[in-house]
């Protein structure tokens, strides 16, 4: 029988979708399957500080409808990770390349040293989805799911990608990137330049972060100043975009905007799921709608024609190997609600949520993979993509 792989699963993080991260571990530590990998989880705290358990399967014993209590995900008493979290042993990831013939590339500072073969970062967001940890992994010399670290900042950051996608020929909505500088240095002058290029509703948005934090939608003038100013504390770009939606009435917001999403799943040849629907229960998918409230629904497969979803997996395969990802990632779509249904790319997530119940493996699961087989394929992509590096001579090789 062949070795079975270490693998480590990380999770927490110092991201504002922590909580987010510690059920997605929960799930992905309950279903890997353990006849073919050793797991290792290695929690991070919302301070950043790096907790190994000694014994992986006492956090098993957390209880398991926990996912049902989304707010409750940082209590120890109730999700497994987030026992970890309190009681784990301190550890560290060295960025050396472990210089031995096995595949063991990482050490880990527990209790008991442990080798890892892979790690699956179980992370969302910034300092988890946005290359920087990627960049840790590549530094170590160890296999990881997900993209790299150019593909993982691309995804991350709101500016570049949609220029990527432009590239790409890919449809994006109008937009307006703004400097943080430019907005404080001379607002008047950032309002008029919004204001020629597109029509209120605008949706506000720092370029880079996640969960619809920052996030706002500026229905005229008045709104469009303070919107600015939440997503300024966000980061140091914001993007202005065109809402899509239907057409204001009577001062009454205008239909939502159909919110489409499609699963990559793959390296080089990566395929795409069927497309599927979130039916947000708020104005717009917000932050309380995401996480919050249970007024947001899942539909999949999505009502579209044969070729509308044709096309949008399509687009979503484009935009996959247009950031240059691998491994995993869900693309998100915002779709005209009625008379042309105009498609438009919004985003790419290159660590989605990675519950039993979230999006990226309901989708897979619907196009026949299930949560066990993904998860175990997510690490051979992880080990296959490391391979191929491994070949890559890093100074002048002889001829
Ligand atoms: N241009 C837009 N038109 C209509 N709705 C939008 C637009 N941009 C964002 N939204 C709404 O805001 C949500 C969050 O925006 P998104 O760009 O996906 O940010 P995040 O990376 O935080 O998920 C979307 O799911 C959608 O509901
Ligand atoms: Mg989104």
């Amino acid at each position: 029988m062949a070795k079975k792989l270490r693998v480590g699963i990380l999770f927490g993080g110092r991201s504002g979708e922590h909580e987010v991260s510690l059920l997605s571990a929960a799930s992905v530590l309950k279903a890997i399957d353990r006849k073919k990998f050793d797991v290792v989880p290695i929690g991070i705290t919302k301070q950043g500080h790096w907790l190994a358990a000694a014994d992986a399967h006492s956090l098993l014993e957390g209880d398991t409808s926990a996912i049902a209590r989304r707010l409750r995900a940082g209590d120890p008493d109730v999700t497994p990770g987030a026992k970890l979290l309190h009681e784990g042993i301190p550890t560290l990831m060295v960025p050396e390349p472990a210089n031995g013939e096995s595949a063991a590339k990482a050490a880990l500072a527990t209790a008991s040293p442990a080798m890892l073969d892979v790690v699956f970062p179980v992370l969302h967001g910034t300092f988890g989805e946005d290359g920087t940890i990627q960049g840790l992994f590549e530094l170590a010399g160890i296999p990881y799911v997900g993209s790299g670290v150019l593909g993982s900042s691309a995804g991350m950051d709101k500016d570049v990608m949609k220029r990527l996608f432009a590239q790409a020929g890919l449809p994006i909505v109008k937009h307006v990137a703004v400097l943080r500088s430019v907005w404080e240095k001379s607002p008047r002058k950032a309002v008029a330049q919004v204001e020629k290029a597109l029509k209120y509703p605008v949706f506000v948005k720092p370029a880079n972060l996640g969960s619809s934090v920052g996030i706002s939608k500026a229905h005229n003038r008045k709104e469009l100043g303070p919107a600015l100013d939440v997503a300024a504390k966000y980061d140091r770009k914001l993007i202005v975009e065109q809402g899509v939606g239907g057409p204001t009435r009577g001062g009454k917001p205008g239909a939502k905007a159909r919110e489409l999403e499609v699963a990559v799943l793959g390296n080089d040849d990566p395929k795409a799921s069927v497309v599927g629907e979130i039916i947000p229960g708020k104005e717009f998918y917000d932050y309380e709608a995401k996480y919050l409230s249970e007024g947001s629904v899942p539909v999949i497969p999505a009502k579209l024609t044969r070729a509308e979803s044709k096309q949008i997996r399509e687009m979503a395969v484009a935009a996959f190997r247009a950031c240059d990802l691998a491994g995993l990632a869900r693309v998100d779509f915002l779709m005209e609600p009625a008379g042309r249904r105009r498609i438009y790319i919004n985003e790419v997530n290159t660590l989605p949520g990675f519950t039993q119940i979230s999006m990226y493996p309901k989708l897979w699961e619907a196009t026949g993979i299930n949560y066990r087989d993904l998860i175990t394929r997510l690490i051979e992509l992880a080990i296959e993509r490391n391979q191929d590096r491994t070949r890559n001579a890093y100074s002048r090789m002889e001829q």
